[in-house]
């Protein structure tokens, strides 16, 4: 029996790149069925809800599902949906990989670690948020706690010894923020002592910028809390050629949902524009998260000689070609 997992297919290029995707996993052989279900905008003009109860319910029983990006309305309207279903499902590792690619406008050809970004907690919170009546003061909450702290830095140190990575570097600012990111680092260096087989090493945010700009090759994964993992992996995704080929998950003790860095782009919604790699990548991370990483290397080895041949690559990475002959292409390097 094939396995299912939920498909959102998101708003704006959503729909393009999620169908793309679909499509090469499907050639690809990796015998998955797919249950529909909407969220965000599209949920929203269907049924008037945002987060309809039967996306929930789906995401709950299957486990697994793969996300195209939705918009949220920026400084007003509804808040954000992605951040409601990480909220909802508990998905407190966001896992962000970043690796060359050629033929990008990549900065570095021998780029590859690994982001895990603590997604709960942190100042990311939005609880406490205040300001004064005259406009002039804001106030927010920042907690961390050594529940949302160990469990992000044990999901990394077993990630990295997963993955055969020995470098793992703490981001950390705990001189100036010495009770929140104080504590994330101590619960990191307690738990680092169950880990001897890695070279743990701590870095101030600010300087780890510095380096990562410099020689991002001196990394294997960073493990970091949620503001400063949320720049932090778009960094390095810069460092490897944009958002464009940036992938990510968001994982949870009872639920994984997998997607691109990247937003809706309205800017060049359907017009066969988009670059389907980063949710092509999410989904070569879903595969591995099902135990079909044979599927997901067959994948992931075909983007990379399409990007080799540039072969009907899309506009982004300087080629002519659309979201559906790029898909192609990949698909014909299946082989
Ligand atoms: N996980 C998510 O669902 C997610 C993440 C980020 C932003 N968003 C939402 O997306 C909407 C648009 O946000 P934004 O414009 O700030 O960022 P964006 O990532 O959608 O777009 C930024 C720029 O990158 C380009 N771009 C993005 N993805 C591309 C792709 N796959 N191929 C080619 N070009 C691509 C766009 O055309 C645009 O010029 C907002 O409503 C925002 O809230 C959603």
């Amino acid at each position: 029996m094939s396995q299912k997992i939920v498909v959102i297919r998101g708003d704006g290029i959503g729909p393009e790149i999620v169908d793309a995707t679909v499509r090469i996993m499907d050639a690809a052989g990796a015998g998955l069925s797919y249950e529909y279900v909407d969220a965000g905008l599209a949920a929203y003009n269907k049924t008037g809800e945002l987060l309809p109860a039967d996306t929930l319910e789906a995401i709950a029983r299957h486990r697994v599902a793969l996300k195209g990006p939705l918009t949220t309305p920026v400084g007003e309207g509804f808040s954000s949906i992605n951040v409601e279903l990480r909220k909802r499902f508990d998905l407190y590792a966001n896992v962000r990989p970043a690796h060359s690619l050629p033929n990008t406008k990549a900065r570095y050809s021998d780029v590859d670690l690994i982001t895990v970004r603590e997604n709960t907690e942190g100042a990311y919170r939005s609880e406490g948020q205040t300001l004064s009546a005259d406009g002039e003061v804001a106030q927010s909450i920042m907690q961390i706690t050594r529940r949302g702290s160990e469990r992000i830095v044990r999901h990394g140190f077993e990630l990295a010894r997963r993955l055969g990575r020995k470098r793992v570097a703490i981001i950390h600012k705990a001189n100036i923020l010495k009770t929140t990111s104080g504590l994330f680092l101590r619960v990191a260096r307690e738990v680092g002592k169950e880990f001897d087989d890695l070279q743990i090493s701590e870095l101030i945010v600010d300087n780890a910028c510095m380096q990562l700009v410099m020689d991002p090759s001196r990394f294997d994964m960073l493990i970091t809390t949620n503001l400063f993992g949320d720049i932090v992996s778009d960094l390095v995704a810069g460092l490897v050629g944009g958002l464009g080929v940036a992938p990510g998950a968001n994982i949870g003790a009872d639920a994984a949902i997998f997607e691109a860095v990247h937003g809706s782009a309205p800017d060049i919604a359907g017009q066969g524009l988009a670059n389907p790699t980063a949710l092509l990548l999410a989904a070569c991370m879903m595969l591995d998260h099902l135990g079909k990483a044979e599927i997901a290397s067959k994948i992931r080895q075909a983007i990379h000689a399409t990007y080799l041949a540039k072969d009907r690559l899309t506009p982004d990475l300087g080629g002519n070609g659309s979201t559906q002959s790029f898909a192609q292409a990949i698909i014909d390097q299946l082989g």
